[in-house]
């Protein structure tokens, strides 16, 4: 079952989708932002705009937080959609073929409706609160797999080089547990490959609210969880930043990071 909702939010990821394809059978130029790793290009911006454009037909009156705008609208409307037009940047740009698009709908703060689309595998990962979890047209419903059994994924918080100690002194520790880790440069994509039962654990000590708006949903109607380091609950209707853990129930508790 899909609402008409999330079928709209599935087009619009489509056609940021598109963009995105097309764009990588070129040279991809890119821009600095905060630091030597922090990429832009104009891509990034041309698919927000395209998103941005495309939900605000379909749905008038609606709020955004995005990535690329740098503006944020206090939204007084009933939902926010909060954007990541292009989740993995540096794997774009490096033609590494391993990033999408990710949108949130947010609703009372909380999460209502996520899709997060690969368009080089096609993939569309999509989920609405109570709904459940679907990847393409299969129910995702993860198994409750220990560290033991599955992979662990983390993200290096490449903008955040106070960090690195603790990130990789966390992925030392946590390489101990599992039977193996992985760096893929989408925390979106890392998010959702949790639900889909790819890895038992993700982890990154800082991500913005549209890195983990849509994943979070997607985690969490597949049977998971995703939480802040410690346990503390994600702030999904402010651009805010956070640590991020999410994991099948079994990898969370024994991940030393609640
Ligand atoms: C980044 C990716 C990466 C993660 C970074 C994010 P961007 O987003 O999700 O995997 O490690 O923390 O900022 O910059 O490619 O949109
Ligand atoms: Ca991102």
């Amino acid at each position: 079952m899909k609402s008409e909702m999330i079928s709209q939010m599935m087009e619009v990821a489509r056609g940021c989708g598109q963009i995105i394809r097309k764009a990588s059978e070129e040279r991809i130029g890119a821009d600095i932002k905060s630091s030597f790793r922090d990429l832009v290009t104009k891509y990034d911006v041309q698919v927000q705009n395209y998103a941005i454009g495309q939900l605000s037909e379909r749905f008038p009156g609606a709020g955004f937080i995005g990535e690329e705008s740098g503006e944020y609208e206090q939204a007084e409307s009933a939902l926010t959609f909060v954007i990541d037009p292009i989740d993995g940047t540096a794997n774009f740009v490096h033609h590494y073929q391993h990033s999408c698009t990710s949108i949130g709908c947010i609703r009372d703060g909380k999460p209502l409706a996520a899709v997060v689309y690969d368009p080089f595998l096609d993939e569309m990962f999509r989920a609405e609160k109570g709904q459940g979890a679907y990847l393409n047209d299969r129910r995702l419903r993860m198994e409750d797999l220990p560290l033991s059994e599955g992979l662990v994924l983390f993200g290096s918080a490449p903008y955040n080089p106070e960090l690195t100690e603790e990130t990789f002194r966390n992925l030392r520790s946590l390489f101990g547990k599992c039977q193996d880790v992985r760096q893929s440069g989408s925390a979106a994509l890392d998010l959702c490959y949790v639900a889909a039962g790819r890895a038992a654990l993700f982890f990154e000590s800082i991500l913005s609210v549209w890195d983990y708006a849509a994943g979070a949903l997607i985690v969490e109607e597949a049977g998971g969880r995703c939480t802040a380091f410690g346990g503390n609950t994600l702030v999904f209707d402010r651009p805010v930043k956070s640590s991020v853990l999410a994991g099948t129930p079994a990898s969370v508790a024994e991940s030393g990071l609640l």
